[in-house]
């Protein structure tokens, strides 16, 4: 019996749900599943000793990407868990001085879901519209914040629409306000230069699998001096992480995600200026080819490898069905089992129907111009095929 040959498998354009691993981070993370195994808690012999080392190195190195200190860097299972202990963490902390939390409607889940936990228990939450653009206005997180807030978190870099929020200004708005300043910055590390020496951010969030690194990997920042951001941990047992997060550390994903942060920073400029040629050249293509396409989000302040369309008059579910050579998602991954269109572009005044006519291309770091190119084909064909 002949095998037949696998079918070529469609072009990715979803790095926003996930990214490929670097052959170079899976190199770096190699010795550490099986020739150095050990266990970075225990103390009384070598093979602790030289996982502990692994792990302290890759958290300086981490620290240094961000300007940071090392103690300030908690690794985690990946942003959402990062966002979680952000928020539940600084609301069991702060709780009894204050029970308000504000956040924006363009949110993650990961941010949304553990705020609406926290109005269960009787936190009020204020969930700040954004412009049409997708930018949260300054003075609207001015306005919002009262003697009780303990919390602002809103997210660096959008996942669906790729928006870069004005965090430096919304951070020292905080700060002026002495509230501390949370966001996830699962998209934009690794895209946009961060630093937290210099800017006013409090906690942020990161996740390995979206920067080239693995996936079950991420870290937490918490800042430690000046100010001193107080935080509860949410789950108990060992002591790990100076007890905020315990749990046995998995060394050969720390070490990838530390690599995978370093070549993001060593090759961003570059890379930047490649996803934004390539991305150029397919709004080009599109909007050439078909008339009606709006852009999703502010048009420069985005992530350079973020496009996201609406076809005016299509249906976004035929449409997907019939780019089957192309790899992309009509709404985030994490919810697209929901049927309800995409919250952010609803938040940004689409209606459900043109929300339900949006696609969310994401260009990555193997993506070519022939790439782009085929990519254009599929998606004039489809269109015309569905319309
Ligand atoms: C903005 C944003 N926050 C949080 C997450 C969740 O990250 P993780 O998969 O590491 O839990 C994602 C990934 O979908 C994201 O895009």
């Amino acid at each position: 019996m002949s095998a037949e040959p696998d079918p070529k498998p469609p072009i990715y354009l979803d790095h926003h749900a996930t990214t490929p691993l670097d052959p170079r981070v899976l190199e770096a993370m190699e010795p550490w599943w099986s020739d150095d195994f050990g266990n970075p808690a225990s103390g009384n012999h070598v093979y602790g000793w030289r996982a502990e080392a692994a792990v302290e190195e890759a958290r300086e190195r981490i620290a240094g990407v961000f300007g940071a200190e090392s103690r300030e860097v908690f690794f985690t299972s990946g942003a959402t868990e990062s966002n979680n202990l952000a928020i539940l963490g600084v609301a069991e902390a702060q709780g009894s001085v204050g029970r308000h939390i504000v956040t924006a409607e363009t949110e993650h889940p990961a941010v949304l879901d553990p705020c609406q936990h926290l109005e269960g228990q009787g936190w009020t939450v204020t969930r700040l519209p954004v412009g049409k653009d997708g930018r949260l206005d300054p003075d609207r997180l001015r306005a919002s914040l009262r003697e009780e807030t303990a919390l602002v978190s809103v997210m660096f870099a959008n996942n669906e629409i790729g928006v870069v929020q004005p965090i430096e200004t919304l951070a020292s708005i905080c700060r002026e306000h002495q509230v501390p300043f949370h966001t996830d910055a699962a998209q934009a590390a690794g895209r946009v230069a961060i630093d937290l020496g210099g800017h006013l951010i409090d906690l942020l969030s990161i996740s390995g699998h979206k920067i080239y690194g693995p996936k079950g990997v991420g870290a937490l920042f918490v800042r430690r001096r000046r100010p001193r951001v107080r935080l509860a941990p949410r789950q108990f047992g060992g002591g790990h992480e100076g007890g905020l997060r315990p749990g046995t550390l998995p060394v050969p994903l720390i070490v990838g995600l530390a690599r995978a942060l370093e070549i993001c920073a060593e090759e961003r400029a570059q890379e930047n200026a490649r996803l934004l040629a390539l991305k150029q050249r397919l709004y080009e293509r599109l909007r050439e080819a078909i008339p009606a396409i709006r852009l999703n989000g502010h048009a420069d302040q985005r992530l350079a490898g973020n496009l996201n369309l609406t076809f005016e008059g299509i249906d976004g579910a035929r449409l997907l069905l019939a780019l089957k050579g192309l790899a992309v998602s009509s709404g985030s991954a994490c919810a697209s089992a929901k049927p309800e269109p995409s919250h952010v572009l609803r938040a940004i005044g689409l209606s459900e129907k043109q929300a339900r006519s949006s696609l969310r291309f994401g260009l990555g770091r193997w993506t070519t111009r022939d790439e782009i190119e085929q990519a254009a084909e599929i998606v004039i064909a489809a269109v015309n095929e569905v319309r």
